[in-house]
């Protein structure tokens, strides 16, 4: 397969229109049978569900060349299985998991053209996609439905890749408690721009959410979710209703557990035990593992002592740890990684 010519190495987060995409639509209770499209642009009803009242929810995973050529995806089952949660919470119609994997194996190989090169820095970033589209004026859910999954070839989330980088501490929430912080709707993501936008014009990279109720214990950032390493080598996650359950992190706890003879704490983690830590890191499918060098609260900071040069060492060995499963250096557990063929 001849790729295209793109200068992946170069690339940074960012998205551009590929050959094909995946498109099927939920009427009358039932959902088609789905096709691979050329279609780009979508034509909706002015009134749909997704324009009213946000209706619509997404993921996010990676498709990777590995070292021996093969082109591989990392997890896709759950991802299948998270955007039920999230369908399920916001009245949607669920896709089928078992054709949602499908739709990701026939989105990757129809455009295996710009899945990065093993070794460039990049990958395929797939985004599959639910929205209302039928008209609804009152507030309930709408009655059709599309499902969507385009692909695209990034780079680092973060400018500078590997570097360490410095968030503060967001004076507004993410997710409320029982509210819909634990599932990937659009409306989380909708409702953290200001703050987003606010960090940027600040000097910051992201926003550290603490939970919303006490505003005491750290919850996790926009997009990607917290693991800190304790000065004696732990790996610690913290543990909320109201976070995003991320795979990477999962991932990471087995990771740990399993391959690096690691102890995992998936706790409660107070805001003010932070500076016990020795490295904290963010963790997500953009992210990757993502070193945070210094927390701002306020002005005071907390810098953690593996500094803002390089990524700390604990962090460095499960970031080539889980890199190395995904690119195929290392092998796998069992059902972690699925071949495009
Ligand atoms: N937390 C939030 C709010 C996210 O948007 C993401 C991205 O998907 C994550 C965490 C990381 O989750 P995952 O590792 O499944 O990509
Ligand atoms: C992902 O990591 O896939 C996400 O959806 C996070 C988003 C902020 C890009």
């Amino acid at each position: 397969m001849e790729k295209k010519n793109i200068d992946w190495s170069n690339l940074g987060f960012g998205y551009q229109v590929t050959d094909k995409r995946y498109v099927s639509n939920y009427k009358n209770g039932a959902w088609d049978d789905g096709v691979l499209t050329d279609e780009a642009t979508i034509t909706l009803s002015e009134c749909a569900g997704v324009l009213q009242y946000a209706q619509t929810c997404f993921e996010g995973l990676k498709a990777y060349t590995t070292e021996d050529g093969r082109t591989v995806c990392f997890r896709p089952d759950l991802n299948a299985s998270r955007m039920k949660d999230s369908c399920e919470r916001l009245e949607m119609p669920v896709f089928p998991e078992d054709r949602f994997v499908e739709a990701v194996k026939a989105v990757v190989h129809a455009n295996e053209a710009y899945v990065p090169p093993y070794g460039s820095g990049a990958t395929l970033y797939i985004r599959p996609y639910m929205f209302g589209s039928s008209p609804v004026i009152g507030v309930k859910p709408a009655e059709e439905y599309q499902f969507r999954m385009f692909c695209t070839p990034v780079g680092p989330y973060f400018k500078g890749g590997a570097k360490p980088i410095t968030i503060r501490v967001s004076d507004y929430d993410r997710a409320a408690p029982h509210g819909t912080g634990h599932i990937k709707a659009g409306l989380n993501y909708a409702m953290s721009l200001y703050q987003i936008v606010d960090a940027h014009e600040k000097g910051f990279d992201e926003n550290m959410y603490l939970d919303a109720g006490s505003r005491t214990y750290v919850e996790e950032t926009g997009g990607a979710n917290f693991i800190f390493i304790t000065k004696d080598g732990k790996m610690v996650t913290p543990k909320s209703d109201s976070i995003l359950p991320s795979i990477t992190r999962r991932s990471l706890m087995v990771v740990a557990e399993k391959y690096l003879g690691m102890t995992v704490e998936h706790r409660q983690v107070r805001f003010d035990e932070l500076g016990d830590f020795a490295e904290c890191g963010l963790c997500g499918t953009a992210a990757v593992i993502s070193p945070v060098g210094k927390i701002n609260d306020h002005g005071r900071e907390i810098c953690f002592p593996s500094g803002m040069d390089e990524m700390g060492p604990v962090t460095k060995k499960l970031y080539d740890t889980l890199t190395g499963i995904q690119m195929g250096r290392i092998e796998a557990p069992e059902g972690w990684i699925v071949e495009i063929d």
